[in-house]
């Protein structure tokens, strides 16, 4: 089958914001226009393409933005997208401006907007994942996810110096509401006492004896770092539930948005760079349908039903690790 030659390239982001996208947008404009294709940037994501939101852009557009956070072409969660009225208005529109290929940066509710749009239009789409949970197979990481670490690392260390100047027991919570990856990682890495995610149950009366424990062996401060999704709660539910059977105060801080803002981190923006150029060449090549990502420092693509549809495991060994180096 003789391949498809694309003119026009579409690009998007989509869903919730990550550090590292306008990096992605910028390598995807200009490593499309290097190749000599025209670029229309899409804004609000599903919403711009359904209402019409599309610009034809040059390389200058996307000048001074590899450093910034959000993402200078807006984004949305798209419900209109999810009707086939919605993503039929959004297919007329991208005739309109002869847009043949498109690039959706986003995590996994972009990638099924893909999915589907794929199916019912054959529509030539590569995803970028970009998200902060970093909950996406087929890459070792997603854009966003290294400074949302970096982030909630920083205040946790902060909340520490007061933790431990009133011998103090926090719970703080992180994002990721089906995904523990930020919170296994900045819990290790600010030496949290406990780790709660939603890929482990938690079991609250173990939770209590070890938080007693660690106070009767001298430790002056206590710091519990919980997902927002996690089975026991969210930071408030777990606290209560604490204080009644022990009788222990605590502190809570719920880190939310704060972890989705702010300038991407040298990882962040690497990342981005390279997979979008590698978008925009597998586009070009006739991919359709995949993910670009990164395994083992290697350019890999994933189906992406696969890349939404497979569970990235978490390191359970590295919880194991958390628990032995905060005795
Ligand atoms: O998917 C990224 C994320 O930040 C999740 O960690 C969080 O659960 C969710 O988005 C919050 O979404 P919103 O900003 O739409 O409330």
């Amino acid at each position: 089958m003789t391949k498809k030659s694309i003119n026009n390239i579409g690009v998007f982001t989509s869903g919730g914001d990550a550090p590292g996208m306008n990096a992605a947008l910028r390598a995807v404009v200009r490593t499309a226009i290097y190749h000599g294709k025209g670029v229309f940037t899409i804004k609000c994501g599903y919403e711009g393409m359904i209402d019409g939101e599309i610009e034809r852009v040059n390389s200058r557009a996307v000048s001074n933005i590899i450093q910034t956070g959000g993402t200078v072409i807006k984004t949305a969660r798209s419900e209109r997208f999810r009707t086939d009225h919605g993503r039929k208005q959004a297919f007329e529109n991208l005739k309109k401006f002869g847009i043949d290929g498109l690039i959706a940066i986003g995590g996994d509710g972009t990638f099924r907007g893909c999915i589907d749009f794929y199916k019912e239009y054959k529509f030539q789409m590569i995803g970028v994942p970009a998200t902060i949970d970093n909950d996406l197979y087929g890459t070792d990481f997603t854009i966003g996810y290294d400074t949302a670490v970096n982030t909630s690392l920083d205040a946790i260390d902060k909340i520490r110096d007061t933790a431990q100047s009133h011998k103090r027991f926090f719970i703080i919570e992180v994002m990721g509401r089906d995904a523990g990856f930020i919170c296994l990682e900045t819990g290790i890495a600010g030496g949290a006492e406990s780790i709660l995610i939603p890929e482990i149950k938690t079991d609250v009366n173990k939770l209590c004896s070890q938080i007693k424990s660690l106070f009767d062996r001298g430790k002056t401060s206590n710091i519990v770092v919980v997902a927002e999704g996690d089975d026991a709660g969210g930071a408030y539910e777990i606290g209560a539930k604490i204080k009644q059977k022990t009788g222990i105060d605590y502190r809570v801080v719920i880190l939310g948005h704060i972890q989705r803002g702010g300038s991407p981190s040298a990882k962040d923006r690497l990342l981005a760079s390279k997979l979008g150029y590698w978008s925009v060449k597998h586009l070009i090549d006739g991919k359709a349908n995949v993910m670009v990502g990164e395994i083992n420092s290697k350019i890999v693509l994933t189906d992406m039903e696969d890349s939404v549809g497979k569970k990235k495991p978490i390191d359970m060994d590295a919880l194991e690790m958390a628990m032995v180096l905060a005795s």
